[in-house]
Formats: C-alpha cells, sequence, structure tokens
C-alpha cells in the first residue's frame, strides 16, 4: 500500500467494530496493548496541569481522560464518534471509585473532522490513535485543522498516532531476527490508516508549531521483538510479564532506534 492511499471504503465496518466493543465496555477493546497505552497518558499528563480544559478526541471509554481528571483539577472533556462507547464513557465515569477525581470529565457525541466546540476553547488536545480511524489522509488533514480551531492560542495538541516510517523501522529490526513484518492497516480488528511522517510534517508544520516528538521504540523493541523471541513458538500477550517490564524500563529510557508504529507528536497553536 502507497501512504498516500485511502481505505476510506472500511469506514462502515470499523464504526460497526467500535459501537460492539462500547456494547461490551471493555476497557482494552480500544487499545489491546494496555501497557502502552499507559505509556501515552504519562506522555500527554507532561503538558497538563490544574485549571486547565482538555479535550481528549475518540475518548472511547474514557480510560485516559479519567486517568488525566485523577492526577490534575481539569475540566476534561471526551469526545467519540461511537454511541455505545460514549454511553459506557458516561456510565463509567458515574461509578463511585471515579466520583472523587480532582477533575470533572464529560462526554460528547460527534466526529472529529467536525468537532462541536466553540473556537480558542482547550489548552490541551490530546489524541491516543483516534486519527488513524479516519482512513483517510484528506480526513485526516481536516481533523488536525479542527484540533487547530478548538485550541487556545499556544495551547497543545499530543498527537499519538501510528507512521508507516516507525512501524517500517520495527519490521526491519523484526526481520533480522527471522520475525514476520507486522502488518500496516490492522485490517482484521481495528483498521487504521498509518501517518507518513514527511507529509504530516509539512502540512502540521503548515498551521501548528512543531513542539516534539516523543518515541516509544524501547517498549517497542522489548514487546515486539525480545519478547516473541523468547515466548516462539507461543504468540505473545499483551497481558505478559514481560511487557510490563518493558513499560518500566520505557519509563526511563523511552526510545530505541526510533522503532514501532507509534510515537507523540506535539504541536502547539501560534
Ligand atoms: C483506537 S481507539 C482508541 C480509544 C481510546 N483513545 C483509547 O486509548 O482506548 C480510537 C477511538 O477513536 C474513535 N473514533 C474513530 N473515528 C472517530 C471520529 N471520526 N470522531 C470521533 N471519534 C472517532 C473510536 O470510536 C475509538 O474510540
Amino acid at each position: 500500500m502507497r501512504h498516500t492511499d485511502s481505505l476510506i471504503q472500511y469506514r462502515d465496518l470499523l464504526k460497526q467494530r467500535y459501537e460492539d466493543i462500547g456494547v461490551l465496555g471493555d476497557d482494552r477493546g480500544t487499545a489491546e496493548d494496555f501497557q502502552l497505552r499507559e505509556l501515552e497518558i504519562r506522555t500527554a499528563k507532561a503538558y497538563m496541569s490544574d485549571g486547565m480544559a482538555v479535550l481528549d478526541i475518540g475518548s472511547g471509554t474514557g480510560y485516559a481522560l479519567r486517568s488525566y481528571a485523577a492526577d490534575f483539577a481539569i475540566r476534561g472533556v471526551g469526545l467519540d464518534y461511537a454511541e455505545s462507547l460514549v454511553k459506557t464513557a458516561i456510565a463509567r465515569s458515574a461509578a463511585p471509585e471515579y466520583r472523587q477525581l480532582k477533575g470533572a470529565t464529560e462526554y460528547r457525541h460527534g466526529s472529529v473532522t467536525d468537532m462541536p466546540f466553540e473556537a480558542n476553547t482547550f489548552d490541551v488536545v490530546t489524541d491516543s490513535r483516534c486519527l488513524m480511524a479516519l482512513l483517510d489522509w484528506g480526513l485526516q488533514k481536516q481533523a488536525i485543522a479542527q484540533v487547530n480551531r478548538v485550541l487556545k492560542p499556544g495551547g497543545v495538541f499530543v498527537m499519538m498516532e501510528g507512521t508507516f516510517q516507525g512501524l517500517q523501522r520495527l519490521n526491519d529490526m523484526r526481520q533480522r531476527f527471522g520475525l514476520t513484518p507486522i502488518d500496516a492497516t490492522g485490517m482484521n480488528r481495528l483498521i487504521t490508516l498509518k501517518f507518513d511522517e514527511p507529509a504530516l510534517m509539512e502540512y502540521g508544520k503548515s498551521i501548528l508549531e512543531h513542539v516534539a516528538t516523543h518515541r516509544f521504540g524501547m517498549y517497542y523493541f522489548i514487546s515486539r521483538v525480545v519478547h516473541p523471541l523468547l515466548v516462539a513458538p507461543e504468540p505473545p500477550r499483551y497481558d505478559a510479564r514481560i511487557n510490563e517490564i518493558a513499560r518500566m524500563i520505557a519509563e526511563q529510557i523511552p526510545d530505541y532506534e526510533g522503532l514501532g508504529h507509534e510515537s507523540a507528536f506535539v504541536w502547539r497553536k501560534r
């Protein structure tokens, strides 16, 4: 597949898969690699402080937003296009263990391509693997422009998304050790169109200021190279102890060789 190809013909199928996850209501349904999600959350929290208005796009069951609001007195808003996920997130936030968070959370139904918010509303917008679900570069650019619109001037966009280049680096490393390449589309479950990093950088810089790029290379090296070699011929499992160790090491030493689909691209509104 060329990096700029569209997978938009799968849009309805993917939307149905997200609705089904919402009905099941499992936090890990939208993030099978739940250790990696903890690294994402940690990365995003570095840009937050008390009193901020924070929008999480593609908020799923609200797992990340609840974690942000547990640590900071934010006004947190989650946005998702799957009605069942929004319902689950609202129900979850009413559970006794989440009533005492420092911050407030609310959830809205809507699409990132046409956000139901006023311009200049949020100090931080977070994104954990939502924009890849748009399956089309034109729509991804539209969503980034929407994020720019709803951010306050000086506000920060923590965009945690997959790229073809990061996955290629990981697959090159896997090949050196006789491991099969990981498919870029996620076709059997959560279908994604990853980003072409040079195109993302060119477009992003045309409207926003690029602040930093954080990689998760160490986590990917241990979980996607060492782990499968260790357990072969059994398949690796997301809940294996070594992934927990990979996360622990990655908290201290985040990157190794830029490996892995996902990176955190941090942007600031001018
Ligand atoms: C890979 S899941 C990640 C969910 C959550 N951020 C997490 O870490 O578990 C992507 C999320 O984006 C949502 N999503 C996909 N397309 C969207 C759109 N156009 N507008 C809003 N949300 C969308 C999905 O329903 C899903 O909850």
